[in-house]
């Protein structure tokens, strides 16, 4: 895809063994030769099975690990080197927000002035966010007036907010998002997983979405690609692949579905219910 944002071209990423549970000289291949692109402003999922290579991929999707083989391009140029100037710009273009919140954020500092650290980091003016003023771009991630708290006097899902607030306050063109909701309450998700798509459309920002839920997966994404180990087993537009699944490995995920995904659970408790009431 030309106008790609960001590429993986037959990308790899193999960790050596230092002993322990990889023995010494042993090659594991976290991501092996994968082929990814993510067009401005669409997300895309990325699931599979805990130890795939989800996280990995993220990771070298976000320039804050080397490929050991293969070309990571970021508007069509490969990221500059790990801590020069030009990388610290792309860092400011490529965000990460992770599962965990409240160890993303300085327990020290308060929500604004966190935010205004990361603006200042990248010189950019404090008074104009993404979304305006600070006060602006905190009342859009639903934190109107708390931006004076510190981490610990806001809930998980506030938090989350606040660290999708300096993650957009950067103006990045891309946002990659490692289990951004795992950690939060079902009904928490859904709102965060709601913000996530209105901020897309209102600063078309691109996702690279990764969760093993796919359920969740597939109320953001735009098309998905399934990961098993470190290969792209299949990949397709969202509807597509929910729908018509061509490799075992995915019909197997989705089979396991009904239990992972929150709209499932909910169905399947809602006919229990009414089986229930029909005894
Ligand atoms: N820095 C590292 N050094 C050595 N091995 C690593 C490193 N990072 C990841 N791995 C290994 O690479 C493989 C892929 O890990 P990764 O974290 O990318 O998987 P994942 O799909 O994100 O899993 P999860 O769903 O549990 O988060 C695993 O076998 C993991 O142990
Ligand atoms: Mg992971």
């Amino acid at each position: 895809m030309s106008n790609a944002v960001l590429a993986l071209q037959d990308v790899s990423r193999h960790y050596r063994g230092k002993g322990g549970l990889l023995r010494k000289g042993d090659t594991l291949r976290a991501v092996d030769g994968v082929d990814v692109t993510l067009a401005p402003g669409e997300t895309l999922g990325i699931v599979g099975e805990s130890g795939s290579g989800k996280s990995t991929l993220g990771r070298l999707a976000a320039g804050i690990e080397p490929p050991s083989a293969g070309n990571v391009t970021f508007k069509g140029k490969p990221y500059a080197p790990i801590g020069s100037s030009a990388w610290r710009r792309q860092r400011r273009d490529v965000q990460v927000v992770f599962q965990n919140p409240s160890q993303a954020l300085d327990p020290r500092l308060s929500i604004a002035d966190q935010i205004r650290g990361a603006m200042e980091a990248h010189r950019l003016d404090t008074g104009k966010s993404g979304a305006g003023s600070l006060d602006a771009l905190l009342a859009r991630v639903g934190l109107e007036g708390l931006g004076r708290r510190y981490p610990h006097q806001l809930s998980g899902g506030q938090l989350q907010r606040a660290v999708i607030a300096r993650a957009l306050s950067l103006s990045p063109d891309v946002i990659v998002c490692d289990e951004a909701v795992s950690a939060l309450d079902v009904s928490v998700q859904a709102q965060i997983l709601n913000l996530l798509q209105d901020l897309q459309a209102e600063f078309s920002v691109a996702y690279l979405f990764i969760s093993h839920d796919l359920g969740v997966v597939r109320h953001v994404s735009h098309r998905i690609a399934v990961m098993q180990h470190g290969r792209i087993v299949e990949a397709g537009p969202a509807g597509d692949v929910f729908a018509s699944p061509r490799n075992s490995y995915t019909k197997a995920l989705i089979a396991a579905l009904p239990a992972a995904s929150p709209s499932a659970r909910r169905a399947r408790d809602a006919k229990r219910r009414l089986d229930f009431a029909k005894v």
